[in-house]
């Protein structure tokens, strides 16, 4: 089985190209143009879900946990996402908002990586994004149970059925747990493949009067 598993990894290819180009000496001044830039050439590329990003927070002993989250908006503010607050990430960002986002654009080699402090957004801000969602959507997202043991997974789908009517009943309903955050970025790496593994890493420190950059050693 293990060797199975080593000749399987080993069959695989990793910067197979074509991978796109980055000259980090014609790069923006600020991270997020060029992050506007580099996810527009992701879905000219055809990256399959390229706004589906890493969200890394912590726990009060600062153990990491991971998830995906898709994208909702990047502002002069920051990287947008939506969850409930309850979840195990909700309760973590309450402790501490410090969030590492990540980006992984594979058939361009290119990664993108965001510090920075995640903040709730006003309670306005997140009724309109519920009530944005598709209806689907907020059906899944009216529980407010979302990490919590499941005993029977027949409860979905009763769950669902409830919430489903209680939205038919008032479609402006919106989960008093609905958290719409924004990561404020104090540091932003581009990341840049290359065939011959000599990569390129461009990183954007935040400093009072505006963004540090940098090379690093790949
Ligand atoms: C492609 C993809 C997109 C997802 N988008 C979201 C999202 O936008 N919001 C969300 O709460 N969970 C989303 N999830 C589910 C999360 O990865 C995760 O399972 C859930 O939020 C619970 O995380 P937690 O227990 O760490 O709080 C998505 C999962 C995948 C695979």
């Amino acid at each position: 089985m293990a060797e199975s598993m080593r000749d399987l990894l080993r069959g695989l290819r990793v910067f197979a190209g074509p991978l796109a180009s980055f000259d980090p000496d014609s790069a923006p001044k600020d991270p997020l143009e060029l992050f506007r830039d580099w996810f527009a050439e992701a879905v000219q590329a055809g990256v399959d879900e390229p706004h589906a990003m890493t969200v890394a927070t912590a726990d009060a002993e600062g153990a990491p946990s991971a998830r995906i989250l898709i994208l909702k908006d990047l502002s002069p503010q920051g990287w947008w996402f939506a969850t409930t607050t309850t979840s195990t990430k909700g309760r973590e960002l309450a402790r501490n908002p410090n969030v590492a986002l990540l980006f992984f654009w594979g058939p361009q080699g290119r990664q993108v990586r965001v510090r920075g402090r995640a903040e709730l957004a006003d309670a306005e801000s997140r009724a309109a994004d519920f009530r944005d969602r598709p209806l689907e959507g907020r059906v899944a997202g009216l529980h407010g149970r979302q990490s919590e043991p499941l005993s029977e997974s027949s409860q979905i789908h009763r769950m669902a059925q409830e919430s489903r009517a209680r939205l038919e009943a008032d479609p402006d309903l919106v989960p008093d747990d609905w958290g719409l955050y924004v990561v404020r970025p104090h540091e932003v790496e581009f990341w840049q493949g290359d065939p011959d593994r000599r990569h390129t890493r461009l990183r954007y420190e935040r400093e009072e009067a505006g963004w540090r950059r940098g090379l690093l050693w790949p």
